[in-house]
């Protein structure tokens, strides 16, 4: 497996990390409490208070410091103890609580539990610039590989998502290639028309083109091009809180027109969410089941299909492993 701890993982939007109220995560099993300090940098610290171990996440916080609920210690970004109430403070150079790598970037707030010098910068959407974007918060319980594979997987969205994305009595014959990218890997579509769910018909006039793509640590992200470009980019991070729950924040972007971005908002919160519900269950229908089959070891004996076009390179990336699948090897299909 590649060290998740050095990378940097979303925790949380910017816009939830208000300026006087902790939040606590959860990042690899480690308890986290998010603040923002005086100059609005957003810092985490352990969420244990030395003293009595209470969780600082259900303080609050005082001039850019975490205040413990229990006997009110504070605490600054960097760990160290600034006040305790009742008396003179002990001189102490050491930080009392461990402090962890974070900061504010493309609208959310990131972790690192083990930076170091190989640890690339948190992972970027596709495009930025000249699009209206919300985010879409959730957890599920499953794996990292089984939410990215579902993510980008277009083959079970006859089923899961029936006539919202595609219906399965109306396939179309479809082209796919698959391609290396640096820390990643990318399915392109070519050919296919309309898809035949409600998402399709109310959503894109002239789509040319479409890409799943997943990149290290655990980054799935969905791309739809017309004519005109983007129609839809779908940034979603995933987010270990464990091996088996994750914490997603998805990226909903549509090229910038005459609508304007909060009603767009309106609509398509409403839409995705009933698609992203839909994925929910099935992953942890999923995940329980193979929990009721503990004696065999069921992610090695998947039986992959060719239509599961990236899952054998996320389960390579993830590993650590180089790729094996050709790069640019296309197959025709129906979807
Ligand atoms: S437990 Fe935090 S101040 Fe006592
Ligand atoms: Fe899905």
């Amino acid at each position: 497996m590649i060290e998740l701890r050095r990378y940097w993982h979303p925790l949380a939007t910017a816009v939830e990390l208000a300026r006087g109220k902790p939040l606590a995560r959860t990042l690899l099993g480690v308890p986290l409490v998010l603040f923002r300090d005086a100059s609005g940098e957003a810092a985490a610290l352990q969420d244990r208070c030395p003293h009595r171990h209470a969780p600082l996440s259900c303080g609050r916080v005082r001039k850019g410091e975490v205040e413990c609920p229990y006997h009110g210690w504070r605490f600054a970004a960097d760990g160290h103890c600034t006040t305790v109430p009742g008396m003179e403070l002990p001189v102490s150079n050491k930080p009392l609580v461990h402090a962890f790598a974070c900061q504010i970037a493309h609208g959310l707030v990131w972790g690192c539990l083990e930076p170091d010098a190989a640890t690339p910068p948190p992972v970027m959407p596709a495009v930025t610039d000249n699009v209206d974007y919300f985010f879409m918060t959730d957890t599920v319980n499953c794996t990292l590989q089984q939410a990215a594979e579902n993510f980008l997987d277009g083959f079970h969205t006859h089923f899961v998502h029936a006539g919202w994305i595609r219906r399965d009595g109306q396939r179309q014959s479809v082209r796919a290639s698959v391609h290396h990218l640096a820390s990643g890997v990318e399915a392109r579509y070519s050919d296919e028309g309309l898809q035949s769910g409600l998402i399709s018909s109310l959503l894109e006039g002239d789509r040319q083109t479409s890409m799943g793509r997943f990149r290290l640590p655990g980054m799935a992200e969905i791309e739809y091009r017309g004519r005109r470009g983007l129609n839809l980019l779908i940034s979603a991070w995933l987010t270990p809180e464990s091996d088996q729950r994750l914490r997603i924040h998805a990226r909903v972007a549509t090229r910038c027109s005459i609508l304007p971005g909060w009603l767009k908002q309106l609509f398509l919160r409403q839409l995705f969410g009933v698609i992203l519900r839909q994925d929910k269950r099935i992953l942890e229908q999923t995940s329980e089941n193979i929990g009721r089959f503990q004696e065999v070891r069921l992610e090695a004996s998947m039986l992959d299909s060719r239509l599961d076009l990236l899952a054998p390179s996320i389960r390579q990336l993830l590993a650590g492993e180089a790729l094996t699948v050709e790069d640019g090897k296309a197959i025709e299909c129906w979807l």
